[in-house]
């Protein structure tokens, strides 16, 4: 089953469109490293970050590949799209976001792309806000299926739990500096995903040659 697939199952949307709030990790991380102007929401699904981003005025725009999750968002900046090849021009954006692990649904070299394509995006300076599931050393990297929060089912998606040392090579590769990274609930008590790393790049003004 393909990612869009999985997420076009209605009760994987209903799942999700029952969400409104920002994580209170999210929210802090955004306080203290997004810019105000234009936000890429990437892998915006039903708009839980979408719409709390619009409320701040960080001006969102929402991208998935999922139209079902995205025509349940409601929200009138929206793009499908994949992550990994973005439609938008160099420094388009002051901010991204690819938030609750819509990084693992990337295969590794889709991962290494959509970082580079964010990079592309974003603006000197421009910062960069994403979660990860990061693999552990007796854990498989490619999972066939996903328990979705707020769920004890398990519906088939495939998720690639990266190494967090390689998205951190990968983020330097195309032009980041790290500025945060830690497990979600170092900055709140938030223990319904306590595998969920959080990660903040700015975008340096100089950037390495990408190949
Ligand atoms: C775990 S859900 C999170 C949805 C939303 N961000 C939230 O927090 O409620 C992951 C979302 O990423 C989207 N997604 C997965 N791979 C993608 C890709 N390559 N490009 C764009 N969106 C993608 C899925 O369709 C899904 O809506």
């Amino acid at each position: 089953m393909s990612v869009r697939e999985a997420y076009s199952n209605p009760e994987v949307i209903a799942l999700y469109a029952a969400r409104k709030k920002l994580w209170a990790t999210e929210e802090i991380l955004i306080r203290r490293y997004f810019r105000r102007g234009r936000t890429l929401d990437l892998g915006a699904g039903t708009g839980r970050t979408t719409h709390c981003l619009e409320r701040a005025g960080y001006q969102p725009v929402a991208l998935d590949l999922s139209n079902a999750m995205l025509a349940q968002a409601h929200f009138p900046r929206s793009v499908i799209g994949n992550a990994a090849q973005l439609p938008f021009i160099p420094g388009s954006f002051e901010n991204a976001l690819f938030s609750y692990n819509g990084l693992c649904h990337l295969t590794p070299h889709l991962q290494a792309m959509c970082i580079r394509e964010v990079s592309r995006v974003l603006v000197p300076n421009g910062i960069f806000l994403f979660t990860i599931e990061q693999r552990k050393w007796y854990q498989q990297g490619i999972l066939d299926w996903v328990i979705h929060a707020g769920s004890s089912q398990q519906f088939r998606c495939p998720f690639y739990r990266p190494w967090q040392k390689e998205i951190l090579a990968l983020l330097r590769q195309y032009g980041f500096r790290v500025l945060f990274v830690g497990p979600r609930d170092q900055l709140a008590p938030e223990k319904d995903y306590p595998d969920c790393s959080m990660i903040a790049a700015l975008r340096e003004s100089a950037q390495p040659p990408q190949s």
